[in-house]
């Protein structure tokens, strides 16, 4: 069996310097905005680019924080992809606002800069680049719109911590950069948590303030906050692993590298491609690829980890009726659902097991299209 994520492998390789860290806060007894949320916080907004950073409890909060924090609410637009997970929706509907969705590129499953302009109403306040999968949205030509009709800009980092775009790290080209570190992540933690990291002074300020229940100064409350801080375990852990995520970027950068090497040609698969300038990280390895769900099934059963993130897009899901969206109104984000896949990926990932990833996946795509011409 080969897994699509590995985490118990992680741990054990970290497991006598977590460990440790664990105990060193238990025994400290500073459990909430500790010693370490406050360097991770320093540490992260550092290597993010960025000046500032608040630990905040989850990726979601991050974003709906963030929104918050530039005074975004009730009858204001915010623009951004319906190919995403549903946490970027939430957070702009948690702050009273409306998802506005600009279709994808076909090449990349980011918004497609292109279309971006004209989805601009007089109530757009702020546009919301995903960074899909860890490839950097096309930042140059997002920002410029964004400064043209003074618009804010939130970046979901979720998937894309240590991301560059022309040699910046995502998260330091908007307002504010979003991040999780939900185990799964690249820099995942042992629950949930979350990061703002902004150079936008002020946006830093309210975050910071807002996720510890609206006040500057204890038990003296300037708005309705809420309790949304980063736990001080989980900043230790997290610390502990950021020491290794420049190698495990790379690592995983060399083993997508590999697959589209190991798939180049493979009749019916589309490999991921980077846009220029870009530095990937790749959170997932995610292929398009016919007759998708047979494929997948083919896979599983060979056991071979795979998933569908995600199997269908925000404007079709049940949450989103009220926005009027139909089926075919972006087709691009509905094909990507249709047929996107992605295959294990992190960074112990071994060749060994790549091979026999590719080996299988050959083998299913082989047995479906055998099906598909019988049928
Ligand atoms: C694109 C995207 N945005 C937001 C989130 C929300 O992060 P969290 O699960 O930490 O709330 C996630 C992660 O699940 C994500 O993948």
């Amino acid at each position: 069996m080969i897994p699509i994520c590995d985490l118990q492998q992680q741990y054990q390789q970290l497991k006598p310097q977590i460990d440790a860290a664990m105990q060193a806060v238990c025994a400290d007894g500073k459990y909430i905005l500790g010693p370490n949320v406050q360097a991770l916080e320093k540490e992260l907004a550092a290597y993010c680019d960025c000046a500032h950073a608040a630990g905040v409890a989850n990726g979601t909060d991050a974003l709906h924080l963030a929104l918050r924090a530039l005074r975004i609410g009730p009858g204001d637009e915010v623009i951004t992809t319906p190919f995403t997970f549903v946490a970027t929706t939430e957070a702009i509907g948690i702050v009273g606002a409306t998802p506005v969705f600009v279709d994808i590129d076909p090449q990349t499953f980011n918004m497609d800069v292109n279309k971006l302009e004209a989805a601009i109403t007089p109530r757009t306040k702020c546009i919301m680049p995903v960074h899909l999968y860890g490839q950097p949205c096309d930042m140059d030509p997002l920002m410029a719109i964004a400064k043209k009709h003074n618009l804010s800009v939130v970046e979901d980092c979720c998937q894309a911590i240590g991301a560059t775009y022309k040699g910046r790290k995502v998260g330091s080209f908007g307002d504010a950069g979003c991040i999780s570190f939900f185990p799964s992540k690249n820099l995942g933690c042992f629950g949930d948590g979350g990061m703002v990291v902004a150079n936008n002074k002020e946006v830093f300020e309210r975050v910071e303030m807002l996720r510890r229940h609206g006040g500057k100064v204890k038990y003296h409350h300037c708005e309705l906050g809420l309790n949304s801080r980063l736990d001080e375990l989980q900043a230790a852990i997290v610390r502990i692993k950021f020491q290794h995520l420049v190698d495990w970027s790379n690592a995983r950068h060399r083993h997508a590298m590999r697959y589209n090497r190991l798939l180049n040609g493979v009749t019916g698969v589309i490999t991921p491609s980077e846009i220029r300038d870009v530095r990937c990280v790749y959170h997932q390895y995610t292929i398009r690829v016919e007759n998708r769900d047979a494929v997948s099934k083919h896979l599983t059963a060979a056991g071979i980890g795979n998933m569908v993130y995600y199997p269908v897009p925000l404007h079709q899901q049940e949450v989103h009726a009220d926005l009027g969206y139909k089926l075919g109104s972006f087709p691009i984000s509905e094909e990507a659902a249709a047929h996107c896949l992605s295959l294990p990926m992190f960074p112990e990932l071994t060749e060994a097991q790549q091979d026999e990833v590719v080996a299988k996946l050959k083998d299913a795509v082989a047995a479906t299209s055998t099906l598909r011409k019988s049928a």
